[in-house]
């Protein structure tokens, strides 16, 4: 059973990000070579409040909205050995009450601590924890004491080091497998320097393995990733931004076109009936200044699936397949609601 859990060293990885982490993200990502997959942060009462789906139909596992049949969590058999699903949470008993509800569909639970949004902040999700140091480790330690699946935790840095290597060894001692550091203090944004030489003592100093995150400006290419987390003296690597442009970052071979990946982000959006909404924000992600040109200002006038897929040539594709789960059974929505 333990041989069989999903470990953090030499892994690269794709970071938690809000609506991009979602399921047809992460599967392609896989495909392209990364080894673990993050979902966007959930909130832990979000969940609770969700029914658990088996979708025969998409062959998914769906946590639903009861009152919308919204789709708050969705994945497969595919992704279950590689896939974490990150909570934002405050509070170690509805923490655990999640981690009970989906610990046999997933392989692994992140605690974010490093969000540092108002939203976040204000509930004592996110960056709070930082400084709330006895409940964060409450969350971790009850998490790691009743889930049979690893749990870590992502966190940004403060501004002195000697404050950030203690929360680090404290962070350690609840017994997580990981700890993903953005090297940014919570104030910082993507322009500042990312911190990589505090990352660097960070990993010198835990015995758990940690990921290094934070490099998007320094990391173009596959081999990037490396030079990024030998900076960061780390051996796995967890990228956002780049990959939020262009998943193919982590393939070994090279770089897709992004209308290669566009194509091939949209096939999963249409097998997994992912939300015209969602799917229209991570394409809008990929295409950035190309919104201007008369295709990018065609694609911003879509509204279904369908439409977009029309613009890369997969109209017939989603026609067909739409069909077909139309015929195994009811489901999904198909506009984006004005
Ligand atoms: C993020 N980030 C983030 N972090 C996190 O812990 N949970 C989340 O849900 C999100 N959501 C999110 C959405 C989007 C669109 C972006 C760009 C970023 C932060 C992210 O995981 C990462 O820490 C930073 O972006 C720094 O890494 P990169 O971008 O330099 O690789």
């Amino acid at each position: 059973m333990k041989s069989s859990q999903l470990t953090f060293d030499n892994k690269i990885i794709l970071a938690p990000m809000v609506r991009v982490g979602t399921l047809p993200m992460r599967l392609l990502s896989l495909e392209y070579g990364a080894d673990i997959v993050y979902s966007e942060e959930l909130i832990d009462w979000k969940f609770l409040k969700s029914v658990r789906r088996e979708n025969g139909v998409l062959g998914t596992i769906d946590y639903l909205d009861p009152t919308d049949g919204t789709v708050i969590f969705r994945t497969c058999a595919k992704e279950k050995q590689n896939v974490v699903v990150q909570l934002g949470t405050s509070d170690p008993d509805r923490a655990l009450k999640v981690a009970k509800l989906i610990e046999n569909d997933v392989s692994g639970i992140d605690i974010n601590m490093g969000c540092p949004k108002e939203f976040s902040l204000k509930g004592g999700m996110g960056a709070a924890l930082m400084t709330q140091k006895e409940k964060a480790k409450k969350i971790l330690s009850t998490l790691v004491e009743n889930v049979k699946i690893p749990v870590t935790c992502k966190i940004r840095v403060f501004e002195n080091i000697d404050d950030t290597l203690t929360l680090v060894k404290e962070l350690e001692a609840t017994g997580i497998k990981a700890i993903a550091v953005h090297g940014r203090t919570k104030v910082e944004r993507p322009q500042h320097p990312n911190r990589n030489h505090v990352i660097k003592k960070i990993a010198e100093t835990l015995n758990i393995p940690v990921i290094a995150n934070g490099g998007s400006r320094e990391i173009e290419n596959y081999r990037d990733l490396f030079k990024f987390k030998d900076d960061c003296g780390c051996s796995s690597v967890m990228v956002a931004r780049t990959a939020q442009y262009n998943c193919s970052i982590f393939r070994k071979d090279g770089m897709k076109a992004m209308d290669d990946v566009i194509v091939q982000y949209l096939k999963k959006c249409v097998e997994y009936d992912n939300s015209p909404s969602n799917t229209k924000y991570c394409v809008q992600n990929m295409l950035k200044e190309l919104q201007e040109t008369p295709r990018g200002k065609r694609f911003l006038e879509c509204q279904t699936l369908e439409q977009i897929c029309n613009i890369w040539n997969l109209g017939d594709y989603c026609r067909q397949k739409q069909l077909e789960y139309q015929t195994k059974g009811n489901f999904g929505r198909r506009e984006i609601m004005p």
